[in-house]
This record gives C-alpha cells, sequence and structure tokens, in this order.
C-alpha cells in the first residue's frame, strides 16, 4: 500500500515518540507540589465549567513554566491537547469529515470528534464553555462544577467529580477513554480510511511524552514499584498494559456483541496488514508458521493490545497468539465477545495491584530474544513494535541494543509505503 493518506505517520509518530522515553529515565527539573487530592470516582453528570476558571495568575495561570501554580500555562504553551480542537478545523479534518458524511457536518461540529478533541461530556457544560480549548483541565481532572470552590480548601475530593490522576491505573483509565476509545466514542475502520490515524496507545510511552505540568519526581516517588529492581518506567508499563487491554476489550465486547447492531467483523479489530498487503502468488502468508493453524484467508485478530498479555498473564493463554490465532472472527463471534468481557474484567482488576518486578523483566528478555528470532513474528509490525516499546520502558533494567534496533527496523515501514511491504 503505497503512502497517500497520512494515517501511517501515527506508527511513525509513535515510534518518534518512543525514542523520547529512552531519555525519559533522567531526573526531573519540575518541583511543583499537589494542590489536589486523590479521588477514585469519576462523575459524569457533573458540568463543564472550562478551562479558564482554572487559568487565573493566581491559580494555575502563573508565568513559569513547568513550575507549581503555572500548570494552565504549561498546558497551552506546551501540551498537544491544547491544540485537539484546533485539529479539526485543519484540511485533514475537513477531508474526514467529508468523507464521512458528505456537505452535511464539519468535523468541528461533529458530536463524534468532539467527545475526543474536547471532552467525552462536551454537552453538559456551562453556555460560556469554550470548545475551542480542546482537551483542557477537566478532560483530565473530570468536571470541575462541584470541586472548583472546595479543592483549594483541601477538602476531600471524593464524590465532587475529581479525577484520579495520581494513581497509575486511574490516570491510565483517563488516557485510555479517547486513545483506545469507548462505545460512545471511537475510532472504527470508517473513521480510519476516511483518513483517521488508527489509535495505537501505549502508556508508557505516551505519558512520557506529556510535557508534565506537576512535580515529576515526587510523582515518581509515590508510584513507585514495590520491588526494588524495577522502576518506575516499567511499572507504568505494566499497569498501561492492563488498563489499555482492558478498554479494547471492552469495545472489542460490544463490536462483537450481535445486540448493539454494529457491523462485524469491525476490520478495525483485525489485522491491518492480513488485508492491506501486495499480492504473491508464492507468499509467506501460505507457510504453517505464519498461520498457525488457521487456513489461508481467514482473517486474524489485530493483535496490538494484547500481544503482552503473553508477558504480563502468562496463565490465561486463551486470549493471546497461542489460542487466537484460530479463532474465526466471523464464525467466532459469539465466543470472542463472551471472551473480551470476561478478559476486560480481569484486565481492570489486576491493573489496581499490579507490581512488577524481576520475573517480569526475565520473562520479556526470554520471549523477546525467543520473538525476534522467528521472522514470522516480527513479520507483524504491531508485534514488533509493542515489543520495541516494551524494551524501551525496561531500558534501564533489560537492554539489549541489537535487538531494539531489530524491532525498530521490523516496526517501522519501507519509505513511501504505508504498510510492511513484505511478501
Ligand atoms: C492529558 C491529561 C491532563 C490535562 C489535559 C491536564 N492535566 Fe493536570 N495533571 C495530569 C496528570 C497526569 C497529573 C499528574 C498526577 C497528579 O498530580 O494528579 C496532573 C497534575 C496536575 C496538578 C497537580 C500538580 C502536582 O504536582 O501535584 C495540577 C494543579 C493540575 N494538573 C492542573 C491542571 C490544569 C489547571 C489543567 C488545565 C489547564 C490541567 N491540569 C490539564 C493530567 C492532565
Ligand atoms: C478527552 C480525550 C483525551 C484524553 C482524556 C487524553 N487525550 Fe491525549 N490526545 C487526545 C487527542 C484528541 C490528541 C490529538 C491532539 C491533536 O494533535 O489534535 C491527543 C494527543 C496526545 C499526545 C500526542 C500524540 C502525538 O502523536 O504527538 C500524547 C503524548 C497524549 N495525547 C497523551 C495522553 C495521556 C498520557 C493521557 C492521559 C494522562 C491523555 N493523552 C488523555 C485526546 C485525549
Ligand atoms: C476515540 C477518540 C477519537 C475520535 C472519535 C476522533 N479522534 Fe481524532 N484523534 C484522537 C486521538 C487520540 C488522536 C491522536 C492519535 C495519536 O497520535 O496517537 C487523534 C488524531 C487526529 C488527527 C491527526 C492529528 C495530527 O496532528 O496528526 C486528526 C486530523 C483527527 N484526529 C481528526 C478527527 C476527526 C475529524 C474526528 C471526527 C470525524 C476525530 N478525529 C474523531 C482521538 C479521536
Ligand atoms: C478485512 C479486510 C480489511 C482489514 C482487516 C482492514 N482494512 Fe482497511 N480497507 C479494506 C477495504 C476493503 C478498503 C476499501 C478499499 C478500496 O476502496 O479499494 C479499505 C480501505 C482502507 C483505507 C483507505 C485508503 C486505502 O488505501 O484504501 C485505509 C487508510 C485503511 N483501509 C486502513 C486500514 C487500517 C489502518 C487497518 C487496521 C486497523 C485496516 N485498514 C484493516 C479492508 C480492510
Amino acid at each position: 500500500m503505497p503512502s497517500t493518506s497520512r494515517w501511517p505517520l501515527a506508527l511513525a509518530g509513535l515510534l518518534a515518540l518512543a525514542i523520547v522515553v529512552s531519555i525519559s529515565h533522567r531526573q526531573s527539573t519540575s518541583n511543583a507540589q499537589p494542590l489536589v487530592q486523590p479521588n477514585i470516582e469519576r462523575s459524569k453528570k457533573l458540568e463543564l465549567v472550562g478551562t479558564p476558571s482554572c487559568s487565573a495568575s493566581v491559580c494555575h495561570g502563573g508565568s513559569d513554566l513547568g513550575q507549581p501554580r503555572s500548570e494552565a500555562t504549561t498546558w497551552r504553551a506546551l501540551d498537544p491537547h491544547a491544540r485537539a480542537y484546533d485539529t479539526l478545523l485543519s484540511a485533514q479534518s475537513k477531508a474526514i469529515a467529508k468523507h464521512l458524511w458528505g456537505d452535511t457536518i464539519q468535523a468541528h461540529d461533529a458530536s463524534l470528534c468532539l467527545k475526543c478533541h474536547v471532552h467525552p461530556e462536551y454537552e453538559h457544560a456551562r453556555p460560556n464553555f469554550r470548545r475551542g480549548d480542546g482537551v483542557g483541565c477537566e478532560s483530565c481532572h473530570g468536571a470541575a462544577h462541584d470541586w472548583l470552590t472546595p479543592h483549594y480548601r483541601a477538602a476531600n475530593q471524593k464524590k465532587l467529580g475529581m479525577a484520579d490522576t495520581k494513581s497509575l491505573p486511574g490516570r491510565a483509565s483517563i488516557c485510555v477513554t479517547c486513545h483506545v476509545g469507548t462505545p460512545d466514542a471511537n475510532v472504527d475502520h470508517d473513521l480510519i480510511a476516511a483518513g483517521h490515524p488508527p489509535l495505537r496507545f501505549e502508556f508508557a510511552t505516551y505519558f512520557a511524552n506529556l510535557p508534565p505540568h506537576w512535580d515529576v519526581e515526587k510523582d515518581r516517588k509515590a508510584n513507585k514499584p514495590k520491588n526494588i529492581v524495577v522502576d518506575f518506567e516499567f511499572q507504568t508499563w505494566g499497569v498501561g498494559q492492563d488498563i489499555s487491554a482492558a478498554a479494547a476489550a471492552e469495545l472489542r465486547a460490544y463490536r462483537a456483541d450481535p445486540k448493539n447492531g454494529k457491523p462485524w467483523p469491525e476490520f478495525a479489530e483485525l489485522d491491518c496488514f492480513s488485508c492491506h498487503h501486495d499480492l504473491h502468488a508464492k507468499s509467506r502468508r501460505q507457510d504453517e508458521a505464519y498461520l498457525q493453524g488457521r487456513r489461508p484467508g481467514q482473517l486474524f485478530m489485530n493483535q496490538w493490545y494484547d500481544v503482552m498479555t503473553w508477558l504480563t498473564y502468562p496463565g490465561i493463554q486463551e486470549v493471546t497468539r497461542a489460542q487466537r490465532p484460530t479463532l474465526d472472527p466471523v464464525k467466532d463471534r459469539a465466543e470472542i465477545a463472551s471472551l473480551a468481557r470476561k478478559h476486560a474484567a480481569r484486565y481492570r482488576e489486576t491493573a489496581k495491584i499490579r507490581q512488577m518486578d524481576a520475573h517480569h523483566i526475565a520473562r520479556l528478555k526470554d520471549v523477546a530474544e525467543n520473538v525476534s528470532k522467528t521472522d514470522v513474528e516480527l513479520a507483524h509490525a504491531d508485534v514488533s513494535a509493542q515489543f520495541y516499546l516494551a524494551l524501551l520502558a525496561s531500558g534501564r533494567i533489560y537492554r539489549n541494543d541489537e535487538l531494539t534496533a531489530r524491532l525498530r527496523q521490523g516496526a517501522t515501514f519501507p519509505p513511501g509505503y504505508n504498510s510492511p511491504h513484505k511478501k
């Protein structure tokens, strides 16, 4: 598939992002103090007050980038989320909306786009709420109507709708609503074919690339794994895998369940390059090593959000490649939905108690080194990319530069192509 659209920039972007992770083990320079209490509940029905309510110069709108009380200034100057609404005015967004809906609705007016590029509850806002502020404070910290006044008196924010950004599972759960998607707003193959980048979220990488407006050292200390061999990045990676796999499984369960009336198979749930590839009379796609029990031509589930459960859930082989390749997305629809529901619950629960330790490192080493020996695995760009990101996250503890370089190559498309372009 030679490059005509822009979507594969997402993977290119992902790799570019990932490189930053490798240097993110450095010490932080920020020393912001926490101003708010954690909370586990995220209320949906509370009203959005808008970013300007947080940005007064005496509140979070000071002038020292990266410093306490300048959070809004940091966000506006450096954070990609501050421009998420502007993106809806771009030529690419105009084209996406036109492909999807003709001239009936513009991207910046479309509910589907606004739910992720502004706030999932953007309609539930004060009249003076400005969508132009994009993904603002309340998109991550929760609708502020009920906690705006009490929160600077150190009141308990529980039940007032302030979201849990403090704990890693709480934080990751916020990101995945937009970066993995929900039944209410997601990026399906219609959206992708219209020109939207496919979503390939990996929490440790994305978090490392968020310009911090908090005290990084304090945060790292608060979320340090119990096992001293392991560091913050690898703990973040593990929790992120749990929460991302959970969100992806919840979405898959919804799409696959016939009572929701969604198209199935949903192509975005399948391996992109099992369809989007060059044709060859004699192809490695007919080899048993590639097929792993499937018949040639049988559709193949997308592995991005599952492949790492091999490492993080060594006990439950049925979700991963051991059994998945033989699941037929067409015939086994009901089973796919019920497995996804079951596993989503388990992943969410595990995230709360997840502690990465030396065993995970040993297993990563083992699996990554084995995987890299088989060309078959490396042929899957998604598998290579996930292992590559895992190696970066474990970088301080287990380093293998040669393997990392090979995985990176496996995940990168040849110049001029939007797909792996292999036989
Ligand atoms: C993309 C998600 C996201 C957005 C958008 C966002 N924040 Fe944050 N914020 C975080 C995370 C993650 C943390 C770190 C964990 C914590 O301290 O709660 C944080 C921390 C904070 C803290 C605590 C700082 C500390 O060191 O304890 C303040 C205050 C804050 N944010 C204010 C804001 C304001 C004001 C805005 C809007 C201008 C905003 N945030 C937008 C995710 C976000
Ligand atoms: C309300 C939806 C929403 C939430 C919540 C959210 N994001 Fe985003 N994020 C977006 C959108 C939309 C973009 C694309 C912005 C653009 O370029 O228009 C984005 C972009 C990003 C980017 C830049 C990606 C790139 O390719 O350069 C990073 C990094 C990121 N988000 C990390 C996070 C993290 C980490 C969290 C959780 C702490 C989070 N986001 C929460 C919607 C969200
Ligand atoms: C499920 C949430 C979701 C929905 C729905 C969604 N987006 Fe996005 N969009 C994102 C995220 C997250 C990113 C950033 C992807 C990344 O870098 O990983 C993004 C990126 C983009 C980009 C690429 C931005 C860049 O800088 O390269 C465009 C353009 C875009 N979205 C437009 C739209 C339009 C138009 C719609 C509605 C038709 C829409 N989006 C619906 C979440 C969403
Ligand atoms: C079951 C097969 C199948 C799968 C799996 C699939 N697609 Fe498609 N895709 C199609 C078909 C069919 C079209 C329409 C092609 C045409 O009109 O010639 C299409 C069109 C597209 C287009 C529009 C541009 C073009 O080259 O046709 C893009 C971009 C795209 N797909 C990306 C993806 C991505 C990314 C994935 C994985 C998330 C994916 N597809 C998974 C079958 C598939």
